[in-house]
């Protein structure tokens, strides 16, 4: 089993960027845990910062791979281009929140992309992306 996670922008920053909201533990220290406590998946990671790489990205994976879980970081909240882009791809698509969206600003509670994706995780810290994972092996 193959699959993609897929973080958008400032989520380079994870464990320097508001460590109360989204902790102190980078995604390079976290990904190491995640593969060793799925040794038969074959999980390759990928970050950008910028919009239309997220959608290269993810039309290079989205046909062979066995799913893509996705944090779009704030484009969540204002991409059509990622929603047409999720919506034509044959892969399933989790998407993913480190925090609670529904408990913070407003602007944060309307997602572009929930309507195409298969399922939705949040507010469960790093631990938000084991989630997805385990919804994707069922
Ligand atoms: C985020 C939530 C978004 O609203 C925010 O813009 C992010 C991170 C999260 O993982 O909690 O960059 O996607």
């Amino acid at each position: 089993m193959k699959i993609l996670i897929l973080n958008g922008p400032n989520l380079n920053l994870l464990g320097v960027r508001e460590p109360g909201i989204y902790g102190s533990c980078s995604f390079d220290s976290y990904l190491p845990l995640l593969r060793e406590r799925y040794p038969a998946v074959d999980i390759e990671y990928r970050q950008s910062n910028i919009e239309g790489e997220l959608i290269n990205i993810m039309q290079e994976t989205g046909f062979s791979y066995d799913g893509i879980i996705l944090n779009a970081g704030a484009y969540t909240h204002t991409s059509i281009a990622l929603h047409d882009c999720i919506r034509s791809l044959k892969c399933p698509v989790i998407e993913v929140h480190i925090s609670n969206v529904h408990s913070r600003e407003e602007f944060r509670r309307h997602s572009y992309i929930s309507p195409v994706c298969k399922g939705v995780i949040c507010g469960f810290g790093l631990d938000s992306y084991r989630l997805a994972l385990e919804a994707l092996l069922c």
